[in-house]
């Protein structure tokens, strides 16, 4: 070692002896503690492909070098006792029909056929839907309120059939200001008075399992559908903070402005 290396080391190992931690390994090389760390994370889908489900596995830490190491699941499986999972870049994936989808898995990291860690999982427990699609929003006139609908593969589904949806929206360019709203359905309607006129909005939507037998995690956005809000009217003004009665009278009236 070079003086100001041997300087550099005498500092490093003063810091690591008072935070109590030991990263200063015998050889005078240094050792990066947190190599030791392979946690990982894991999301479920069912039936994504027919009948065929699918289970995703990443490190938390992205960046592990994952070359030599294998994921292996095992237990709560159809007529095999052990999968082996298949690599893409750094995501580790199965997918299969052998999935019990009763009790718990045992997930095993490998290097080089070792058990380096392992965690327990419950494939149903771990359900990450498909993100809901075909948003849409629809302005009706007469009742002065927008119909939102969007669609689920969910629906189409066996087993996990019920989901709660999120629905956000806002005013575009109003950054972090996300109206949001739960529903089980996929059909909502949004107020016009509590809405901005002349306005474009953007909605978005996404799902969780409605924790029965199935648990787990948001899905990802749907795409983003973007509407605008109708310009006030005189009328509008007119008729504004919308009660009931007014509220007849002005359709009332629009229906007879129309004709
Ligand atoms: C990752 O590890 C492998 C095998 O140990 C090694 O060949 C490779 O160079 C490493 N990659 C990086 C980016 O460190
Ligand atoms: C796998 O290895 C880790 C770390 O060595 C150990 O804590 C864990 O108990 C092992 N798991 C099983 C099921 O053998
Ligand atoms: C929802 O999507 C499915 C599959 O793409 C389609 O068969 C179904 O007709 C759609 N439902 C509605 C209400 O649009
Ligand atoms: C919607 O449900 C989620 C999950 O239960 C909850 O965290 C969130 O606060 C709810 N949002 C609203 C607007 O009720």
């Amino acid at each position: 070692m070079t003086i100001l290396g041997t300087a550099f080391g005498m500092v490093f190992y003063l810091l690591q002896a008072v935070s109590g931690e030991s990263g200063y390994a015998q050889n005078g090389e240094f050792e990066d503690a947190e190599l030791d760390d392979y946690s990982f994370s894991c999301y479920s889908q069912l039936e994504v492909d027919g009948t065929q489900h699918l289970l995703t596995c990443a490190f938390d830490d992205p960046d592990i070098n994952s070359t030599n190491l294998e994921f292996e699941i095992c237990e709560a499986l159809l007529n095999v006792k052990c999968l082996t999972f298949d690599k893409l870049q750094d995501m580790y994936f199965i997918k299969t029909k052998k999935f019990l989808l009763i009790g718990d898995s045992e997930i095993y990291v490998k290097l080089g056929g070792r058990n380096i860690t392992s965690k327990k999982l419950n494939i149903v427990e771990i359900v990450k839907p498909e993100a809901p699609f075909d948003v849409r929003v629809i302005y009706r006139k007469g009742a002065n309120d927008f119909l939102v609908t969007f669609n689920t593969s969910h629906s189409q589904k066996k087993y996990v059939k019920e989901l709660m949806h999120e629905v956000a929206y806002r005013q575009e360019k109003k950054e972090n200001d996300w109206m949001r709203v739960n529903l089980s359905s996929t059909k909502l309607t949004l107020l016009q008075r509590k809405l901005q006129p002349d306005a474009m909005y953007e909605i978005k939507v996404r799902s969780i399992p409605n924790a029965n037998y199935f648990q787990g995690f948001w899905s990802e956005w749907s795409p983003t559908f973007h509407f605008r809000t109708p310009e006030i009217t005189e009328l509008n003004l007119l008729c504004g903070p919308v009660s009931p009665i007014i509220r007849r009278l002005w359709n009332n009236c629009a229906r007879n402005q129309k004709r």
